[in-house]
């Protein structure tokens, strides 16, 4: 099997995160921070590490400012609705995934916020003339994705989140498909909230995430309940993390996460990027001299996530991935990749488009075989 769905999820993980976490699974599988007995306060501790190395890694200043979740989507949802009220208006772009358009068109149709949805110039970078445009006195929070899952392009969020501090506007990043990629500092880039699945490329298992939120900004947890701290007290703690983390933490999954965020050091950010870089530049390259094969996103050569999209002729995209399963086990994804108006955007939403995701356990001789099959499928379409 080619596994060429890690923008999904990415897999293998290195054999290091499965060893943490049957390891601490087997000793320490008590509730951290809950009581006061060894094991409880050893998963405590190995969680506080996790967080240390997350807050080292996105250069944040204090780790208390990252808050675990389950997912990107749970994290973008409290940085969301944590800080929007009525009244408000809320800016984001024509390439977001569903876990950021629908809580806001939910929140735009229950009459809380406005949303304004930014689109993209005729060379598909992000139409910042608009964005400036948009601004208006009750904007309160830009949220925008930093890698779009769909086509693969980049917005430069550095000069978004500078855009917002001028403006004195909120801004939240989704790094969904960019962290572990690309380098995100958070003491240079002046960003407010940043929501990282830990189950991509940080090569943490499902139901790892979590979300930044500099300290200073005014934000509501979306659950309350127990937190092991303030037991006393019948409101929500206002300590962090604590505050927005009630409930038993997947303490089993942020181990993981901690040995994946270890993988990333000992091979260097900048060495991952390049491998998958350079294979989606190649798989690229190959695409593009297959006759009825349409490349989406930007061209050869150009920055991009290591997402490809494309299409061959007017196949259906589900059959096409199907084909791909069935017949030559290569597993990737096809529709609409929760992304309906990125669909939009770039004219495939009745396709859909077939999507590649590389990841850094894939191979040249990944990109040639699925170059092959693909191949096939052209011939007989
Ligand atoms: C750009 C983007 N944002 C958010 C998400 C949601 O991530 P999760 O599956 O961790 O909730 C995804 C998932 O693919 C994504 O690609």
């Amino acid at each position: 099997m080619i596994y060429l769905d890690n923008a999904a999820t990415s897999w293998p993980k290195p054999e290091k995160v499965y060893q943490k976490m049957d390891q601490f699974f087997r000793k320490y599988g008590a509730n951290p921070g809950r009581a006061g007995h060894k094991m409880a306060a050893y998963a405590g501790r190995e969680i506080f590490e996790v967080r240390e190395k997350l807050a080292e890694f996105f250069g944040a200043k204090d780790s208390s400012e990252i808050i675990f979740t389950s997912n990107a989507t749970h994290s973008l949802n409290l940085g969301i609705r944590g800080v929007v009220e009525k009244g408000d208006h809320v800016i984001t772009s024509c390439l977001e995934h569903n876990s950021v358009i629908r809580p806001l068109k939910e929140l735009e149709r229950n009459g809380i916020i406005e949303l304004s949805i930014i689109g993209l110039t005729e060379s598909g970078d992000l139409d910042f003339d608009s964005l400036k445009k948009a601004i208006k006195e009750n904007t309160k929070l830009i949220v925008m994705t930093h890698g779009s899952n769909v086509t693969g392009h980049i917005f430069d969020i550095g000069k978004i989140a500078k855009l917002a501090k001028e403006k004195g506007v909120l801004v939240m990043i989704d790094a969904a498909q960019t962290a572990g990629i690309l380098p995100i500092n958070l003491q240079e880039l002046p960003i407010d909230m940043m929501a990282f699945p830990g189950h991509k490329s940080l090569y943490g298992p499902p139901g790892t995430g979590g979300l930044y939120i500099r300290k200073g900004i005014k934000i509501n947890p979306i659950f309350a309940g127990g937190t092991g701290s303030k037991s006393e007290e019948l409101y929500q703690p206002e300590v962090w993390p604590d505050k927005f983390e009630s409930g038993t933490l997947n303490s089993v999954g942020i181990v993981g996460l901690g040995a994946g965020l270890d993988f990333i050091k000992k091979e260097g950010l900048e060495q991952i990027w390049e491998h998958e870089y350079y294979l989606t530049q190649k798989f690229m390259e190959g695409l593009l001299s297959i006759d009825k094969v349409k490349v989406y996103g930007p061209e050869l050569g150009k920055i991009r996530t290591p997402v490809v999209s494309f299409n061959i002729g007017e196949e259906s995209s589900s059959e096409v991935g199907y084909i791909l399963d069935q017949v030559f086990d290569i597993a990737v994804r096809s529709g609409l990749h929760c992304s309906p108006l990125a669909h939009q955007t770039i004219g495939t939403f009745e396709q859909g488009t077939v999507r590649v995701s590389f990841g850094y356990f894939n191979n040249i001789k990944d990109v040639e075989e699925t170059l092959k099959a693909i191949e096939e499928i052209a011939k007989e379409v």
